[in-house]
């Protein structure tokens, strides 16, 4: 296989085998080798004769690989030439035609195009396994009122339906992100050779169809060299895993003794090797740690494209590991986010404690004075005044008296029962009545939405089945 009389250096060999690593490419390699031997016998490139024989001994290796007794050598270098070293030993010399018209630089990218692509079926049908689980949660906990936060600091109370779906639509745009990156993959390389296409009338239109490619990609340099499919794909999976770290954060958080407003189920949760009554989120935190690896994937992959001349370059090699722990990380993380999203036990009462915080209502409170004619600005300053008093006291905001009001606002003093009627905790929640708020009537609407966003193809199309 090489002009070298020399054996290749052990070291060399272990730093350029990629075999470890794209073993897994078998069921794609295959798969393109059929298309392509019967590409080639359709264009009377190779006869029928030869094809049937290529394809005979493709199966017969597929039923090694798949048996996992396919004799792997020391000097196999990748997958790829594996395969062709053993359908040769196979089906005799005839093995040595079906690269015709082909290259292993249009073959690597074609393999890991399909695959990707597949990797983001399943991670499409996982995402909206997650997003029903969440629109099922929302809807069980339609009015079940918590404090929402900004800075970690209470803010202004929410009903958990409205935090829940807040994660709904961020997974909704990680599948349009996820069908983009489909698209994107969906360009077949194959027929490009090795980087200036091939001295044969190859039928690339033939491929692309039994491959499941929607088009040929129309330059055979872009074709070999390109990889922002990659790229794309470990953007969407980098941002999809930030969103899961996200909720992994909130579930350590609110199942700590601290907050206590849920509870993770068991299977979900690890016991502490010495004391005996911790539940730790084990779960929930490696949804936190998983996330950086995926965006680190990202980021080096990046590094290997940045300035590469074209076209194929064995930097380019390093693709694939890349793709393959990002799609298994993300796969992983989804399916434990499913799960304990699933099954975590609110607390309704710690919940509705937390959110009762009178100081909560302190924006409602500067509303109402604006209601009374007063700018919001100067109101904020009142309401910032009266918060003072009452927590210098200890004493609620409710317990001021009217002259006390008076004292920071005439208005207010002579408005007394309406400050009160807005203190009342019911109020707080459904005055938020403007589109997207958390008014139980917008949530209503917004889990309309929701359910028919789900119904609907990632990027919304409604012809999509359902
Ligand atoms: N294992 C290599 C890869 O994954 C195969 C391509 C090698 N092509 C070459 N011209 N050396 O990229």
């Amino acid at each position: 296989m090489s002009r070298f009389h020399e054996p290749q250096d052990p070291r060399f060999q272990r730093l350029n085998a990629s075999l470890g690593v794209d073993r897994r490419l078998w069921p794609q390699d295959l798969a393109q080798s059929r298309a392509h031997a019967r590409m080639l016998a359709a264009r009377g490139i190779l006869t029928e004769a030869d094809r049937d024989a290529l394809l005979a001994g493709l199966d017969a290796v597929e039923l090694e690989l798949r048996e996992e007794r396919f004799p792997f050598e020391a000097h196999d270098e990748d997958i790829h030439m594996a395969i062709e070293r053993r359908l040769t030993e196979i089906a005799g010399p005839v093995g040595g035609r079906l690269h015709t018209a082909r290259s292993r630089n249009d073959q690597v990218v074609t393999d890991l195009a399909m695959y990707t692509r597949e990797r983001i079926g399943a991670t499409q049908a996982a995402l909206r396994e997650l997003m029903t689980v969440l629109v099922a949660r929302a809807e069980e906990h339609l009015d079940w009122p918590m404090p929402g936060y900004t800075h970690l600091q209470r803010a202004q109370p929410v009903y958990l339906s409205h935090h829940l779906l807040a994660y709904f639509w961020m997974l909704q745009r990680d599948r349009e992100r996820f069908a983009f990156a489909e698209r994107q993959s969906g360009r077949l390389p194959l027929g490009a050779g090795a980087l200036a296409g091939v001295n044969f009338h190859t039928d690339r239109e033939l491929l692309a169809r039994e491959l499941g490619f929607q088009e040929v990609a129309p330059n055979s340099i872009d074709a070999v060299s390109g990889r922002d499919f990659v790229l794309d794909y470990l953007g969407a999976a980098a941002i999809c895993a930030m969103h899961l770290s996200r909720l992994g954060a909130e579930l350590v958080l609110w199942s700590s003794s601290e907050f206590r407003f849920c509870e993770l189920p068991g299977e979900w949760s690890s016991g502490s090797s010495i004391m005996p009554q911790k539940k730790n989120p084990d779960a929930a935190e490696l949804l936190r740690a998983k996330a950086p690896r995926v965006v680190g994937h990202l980021a080096a992959f990046h590094g290997v494209m940045h300035a590469l001349p074209l076209t194929y370059n064995k930097d380019l090699q390093e693709d694939k590991e890349h793709v393959f722990d990002a799609a298994d990380t993300l796969e992983a993380t989804l399916a434990a986010a499913t799960g304990m999203t699933a099954g975590v036990r609110f607390d309704r009462e710690r919940m509705r404690a937390a959110a009762a915080d009178e100081l909560i209502a302190a924006t409602d409170l500067a509303d109402l004075l604006v209601r009374l004619g007063m700018p919001f600005r100067e109101a904020h300053g009142v309401v910032a005044g009266l918060v003072r008093t009452a927590l210098e006291q200890g004493r609620s905001l409710s317990d001021l008296s009217a002259a006390e009001l008076a004292a920071h606002s005439s208005l207010l003093g002579a408005h007394r029962a309406d400050y009160q009627r807005v203190l009342a905790h019911d109020s707080w929640l459904e005055s938020k009545v403007s589109y997207g708020g958390t008014s139980l009537a917008r949530v209503r609407e917004q889990l309309a939405l929701a359910r028919t966003t789900l119904r609907s193809s990632p990027e919304g199309d409604a012809h999509a089945p359902a």
